[in-house]
């Protein structure tokens, strides 16, 4: 059946440039890439835009703990994520950032719009301010202890220990988690957008079909009750965008970074003649805008956003698709576990088709939450990906190439056939759907029967009996004819594999139309190389490893600067002397340093601490070389729980001091003390 092409503009939320990104954010961009991947093979127009949200006071604090501009952070994160994204696969046709030319204009001119048209209000509000950073403090950069239960150290509006909700004023012993100085009142004049104006319009948009039901029924709580306006301004200093005629006051991040997925998409009609911005952006423009997001991001995607856009003019997004979040082995993923696993850390160590299909496997429409169980995940990929898929084309190829290449008529079997070309639609309209996992088991029930026909039919056997090559050829051509069939079914979800097999098949790159008919007799394929291996136990391992031993890494001081110069710690939280009493630190002397092979920051090693020798590993690497070492004396923790890493046991820990990289000194005790004296 012929479609009418579509002109869809796909966006992925725009991930804060303040940090790396890890498995949790690569639910949405492989959910998101999965999509648009099918539309374009589908052949319709589709365009695929996303950003860095360059702004805020997160990001700018980001910035300075590194000791460099908000602009150098950003420029920095941005050639990070390029590099991840495209290593598994996520292919935007624009990645840009919320700090650049097009959005200032776009925010700006929507934000005079919104004024002209009396959208605007301005209030005078009272707010927390730090007099040393001279600078007004969101509620989560205030900590004290809970007006509740006492409990210390809890941010902002609600108690971590005892769940009590407040507001961030009555926090006792409140201080800035900036600088540790006590906050102030103070007030500022704020702009709001008043969302209270588009009540009847949200009542409506929100159920128009364009959000899940879920989500609907969720924000009905707002829309039909009460709207409160929206505070959109932000004091100086904020690392953001100006308001136009307001000096001092900037617009806050949220009211930029929708409008940076307009931003990313203009950047990208300047150098593409087949795209115009109007064309999608002006009101009752026929083209689509999905944007997929987290579910807790619902409120600024499903309620201010389209506001704004409908009070300045401009059409409303056709669909809002939100997911649930991930969590690995059933917990939120977690630093000390070593589930909290960055894009690049599993890329070190697994291929990136691997989470895409078992993403893909388990993804719906709904909000659900994602499990990443990591024995079921290396289950999966090898039963289904290397045991069924891609087996089917190794037990069949053999047959064909050494019968001279070519397939034979598959007619023989052409109600398997029919049966595979038939499935096309459906699996068709789950991906459209969102409805991944129904797809995923449509294709591996087909790989299922597949097999099925190959085991009955037994080439292999019959290979051994003279006068057969015939038959032999006949029933792979149907297997190989089946196998490029799912592949074209998978090819949203394993881009790589799939370019592989067609290069193997011999074809041009498939679209979805080509599954209406099969690969005629006659057709040459080429050698077949093994597409995919199977998932090793031990490198889910050794990526689990490597994730809590950076989580280590980043929780020791010393290492938290890359700069050279040596910023200020702040000091931590006091503690009682009973607390103190309980690290064991001992003097030892270096009896041994040696380099472990694969870590490119430790060295390991044996410490004696007068009697009793012990094995640590230590991140000095980058400032010392294991002969500079060996004799010293030094002192280590030496009551720490042994700690398992991928190379040893690591049996205590080492001081040393120092920003990181060349600039880090371990302590030295003064020649007079002596290996295992305790240090009090
Ligand atoms: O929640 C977040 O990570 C935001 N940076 C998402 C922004 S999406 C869009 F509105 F820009
Ligand atoms: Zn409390």
């Amino acid at each position: 059946m012929t479609q009418k092409s579509r002109n869809i503009l796909v966006t992925s939320a725009l991930p804060y440039a303040n940090g790396p990104l890890h498995m949790g954010h690569l639910v949405e961009y492989i959910q998101t890439d999965i999509w648009v991947r099918f539309q374009k093979q589908r052949g319709h127009h589709c365009t695929y835009v996303c950003a860095d949200d360059a702004h805020g006071t997160a990001i700018s604090l980001h910035a300075e703990k590194m000791g460099i501009t908000p602009e150098a952070s950003v420029a920095l994160i941005n050639t990070e994520r390029k590099r991840d994204f495209g290593e598994f696969l996520v292919e935007f046709d624009n990645y840009y950032s919320t700090h650049s030319d097009e959005n200032r204009e776009l925010s700006e001119s929507i934000y005079l719009a919104l004024r002209e048209k009396g959208h605007i209000a301005r209030r005078t509000i009272r707010q927390a301010f730090d007099p040393e950073k001279q600078m007004f403090l969101a509620d989560r950069y205030i900590k004290g202890d809970c007006p509740r239960c006492n409990a210390s150290g809890q941010y902002g509006d609600n108690c971590e220990a005892c769940g009590a909700t407040y507001s961030p004023t009555e926090l006792k012993n409140a201080v800035s988690a900036l600088s540790g100085s006590a906050p102030i009142e103070k007030d500022s004049e704020h702009f709001f957008f008043k969302l209270t104006d588009f009540q009847q319009f949200l009542q409506q948009w929100t159920r128009s079909g364009t959000l899940q039901d879920e989500i609907a029924n969720k924000l009905a709580e707002w829309v039909d009750g009460e709207l409160q306006d929206w505070d959109i301004s932000r004091d100086a200093p904020y690392f953001g965008f100006e308001i136009p005629a307001e000096p001092g006051k900037y617009f806050y991040v949220w009211l930029d970074a929708p409008i940076g997925y307009m931003a990313s998409f203009k950047n990208l009609c300047e150098r593409r003649d087949d795209l115009n911005f109007d064309d999608y952006w002006k009101a009752g423009s026929e083209a689509e805008v999905y944007h997929f997001i987290g579910k807790d991001i619902v409120n600024f995607h499903c309620l201010f956003w389209p506001a704004m856009l409908q009070g300045a003019g401009y059409r409303t997004p056709t669909r809002v698709c939100a997911h649930g979040f991930l969590t690995v082995n059933n917990e939120k993923m977690s630093k000390s576990r070593g589930t909290f696993i960055t894009a690049r850390t599993y890329l070190d160590h697994l291929n990136p088709e691997y989470l895409r299909y078992y993403f893909a496997s388990k993804l719906n429409s709904r909000i659900d939450d994602l499990d990443l169980n990591l024995e079921d995940f290396s289950q999966k990929v090898n039963s289904d990906l290397v045991g069924k898929v891609v087996n089917i084309a190794s037990r069949c190829a053999g047959f064909i190439k050494k019968a001279g290449g070519q397939l034979a008529s598959s007619d023989a079997e052409a109600e398997l056939s029919g049966e595979f070309i038939g499935a096309s639609d459906r699996i068709a309209d789950h991906y459209e759907q969102r409805e991944y996992a129904r797809a995923i088991r449509e294709i591996m029930a087909l790989a299922d029967k597949a097999n099925a026909y190959i085991a009955e039919k037994e080439p292999w056997a019959l290979a051994k009996q003279e006068g057969t090559q015939q038959e032999v050829t006949e029933i792979c051509s149907v297997g190989i004819n089946l196998f490029r069939l799912l592949m074209i079914y998978l090819k949203p979800v394993l881009p790589a594999l799939v370019q592989n097999a067609e290069a193997f098949l011999n074809v041009a790159p498939l679209s979805w139309s080509d599954a209406g008919h099969l690969l005629q007799a006659g057709h040459s394929i080429n050698k077949f190389k093994p597409l995919l291996s199977r998932v090793e136990n031990d490198k889910v391992e050794a990526m689990i490893e490597a994730s809590r031993e950076q989580q280590a890494e980043h929780a020791a001081p010393a290492k938290a600067k890359p700069d050279s110069e040596l910023a200020r710690e702040p000091i931590a939280d006091e503690i009682e002397f009973p607390d103190f009493a309980k690290v064991d630190l001992r003097i030892v002397r270096i009896a041994k340093a040696q380099h472990v092979e694969g870590a490119d920051k430790l060295l390991q090693l044996t410490l004696d601490l007068g009697g009793e020798t012990r094995n640590v590993f230590a991140g000095i690497k980058s400032a010392y070389s294991p002969e500079q070492l060996e004799g010293k004396l030094t002192v280590m923790v030496a009551n720490l729980k042994p700690r398992k890493m991928k190379f040893g046991v690591s049996e205590g820990m080492v001081l040393a001091a120092g920003p990181g990289g060349k600039e880090l000194w371990i302590l030295e005790p003064h020649e007079g003390a002596q290996p295992g004296m305790r240090i009090s």
